[in-house]
């Protein structure tokens, strides 16, 4: 069977360097076609010498971003372009018969008026949420096998819907209440360059950012509320620290339970640790962690892992669960990878192991 062939556009940001990373050495897939404006006419090998071993990375050109070229050049296209341009280029490309795996936040709200109240415009391609699916391959896997379109979820919304997910369908933690703090490196930012992300303002620095209302709250409030099967409101605090990457979320959440007695917080306790096993015993890219582990970035970036660990204090009578992930692999392109293996029926972890 002759491998599918794949393009990316805006392969020249973080994301998408990520990506041309692990598609150049996929053994089920080849990289067709890759767009950048700024470096059009250049190799991949030349503009990232890191790929130069690859001989494809030596004869393979940016080209500028046409939907019509790329449709003749490639069969799934991914879009890792900012939110609003990449609508531009899904709309065509779906109607010139590509499949469409989008990381930016274009397809990932069911509403359009959701999207408008979150991103401060009108919805570029309303006709088209309803067919996307997405992206989480834990809990949307059947759906994105035959998907045309992929709406890849967000860093931080992935960091916080694998550890709360299976405890609200479990009806083991309220719905209401939930509180999320999390840590993220800078290239969760992308490759631009303003004055917040400079190395200056970065080092020796810990802020945080996008308070009240962050954008992705939107995706994971629509998750999470579907999980719970009511409305979900979280409070979201996101925090900017100075390293390139990885994500670190904690999560506050409030037992579905009483400890009147001796012995109620243990028993809550099992319950909590056979939820996750059922969950994320046969998933390759979740690992529960167990003992005194606690997740950190260190151990899971450049991998498409993410690892949890939960604690339950006797004290406060909250469920603490933590979650540790590479915001550009398991986050961003190693789970749009994920999806790809699904639609083209590989192995999931084809390219990612
Ligand atoms: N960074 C993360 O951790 C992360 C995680 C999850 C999801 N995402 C999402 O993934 C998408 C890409 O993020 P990123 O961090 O990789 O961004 P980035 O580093 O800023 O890269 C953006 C890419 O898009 C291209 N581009 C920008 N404007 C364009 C336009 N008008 N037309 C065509 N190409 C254009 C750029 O290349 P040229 O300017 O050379 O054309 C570049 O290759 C975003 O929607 C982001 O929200 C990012």
């Amino acid at each position: 069977m002759n491998p599918k062939r794949v393009a990316i556009v805006g392969a020249s940001g973080y994301s998408g360097e990520e990506l041309v990373r692990l598609l150049l050495s996929h053994p089920g897939v080849q990289l067709a076609a890759v767009t950048s404006r700024q470096y059009a006419g250049q190799t991949l090998a030349q503009v990232f010498p890191k790929f130069a071993h690859h001989p494809r990375a030596r004869k393979l050109c940016f080209s500028e971003p046409k939907a019509e070229l790329l449709a003749q050049e490639a069969q799934v296209v991914f879009l890792a372009l900012p939110h609003g341009v990449a609508a531009e280029f899904a709309v065509p490309l779906l109607q010139l018969g590509c499949r469409v795996i989008d990381l930016s936040a274009d397809f990932r709200l069911k509403s359009p008026g959701v999207y408008k109240d979150f991103y401060a415009r009108e919805h570029p391609a309303p006709a088209l949420l309803a067919q996307a699916v997405y992206g989480l391959p834990e809990v949307y896997r059947d759906q994105i096998k035959s998907a045309s379109l992929i709406a890849c979820p967000g860093c931080y919304p992935t960091s916080i819907l694998l550890p709360c997910i299976p405890l609200l369908r479990a009806g083991l933690v309220r719905p209401a209440g939930i509180i999320a703090d999390s840590l993220s490196g800078v290239s969760g930012a992308g490759r631009k360059a303003e004055p917040d992300y400079l190395f200056v303002e970065c080092n020796e620095s810990v802020r945080p950012y996008g308070l009240p209302k962050h954008r992705h709250l939107a995706e994971v409030e629509q998750e999470l509320s579907l999980a719970a099967g009511t409305q979900v409101t979280l409070q979201f605090t996101p925090h900017l620290v100075p390293v390139s990457r990885g994500i670190l979320t904690t999560l506050y959440l409030a037992p579905n339970a009483r400890f009147d007695r001796p012995g109620d917080l243990g028993e809550f306790g099992k319950k909590v640790a056979a939820c996750y096993l059922a969950a994320y015993r046969d998933e390759p890219f979740v690992r529960v962690l167990e003992g005194q582990n606690l997740p950190d970035t260190k151990n899971v970036v450049g991998t498409n892992v993410l690892e949890l660990a939960w604690r339950l204090d006797p004290r406060t009578g909250r469920l603490i669960v933590m979650s540790a992930e590479d915001n550009l692999l398991k986050g961003a392109s190693g789970q749009a990878v994920q999806s790809l293996n699904l639609i083209c029926d590989l192995p999931e972890i084809t390219g990612l192991v």
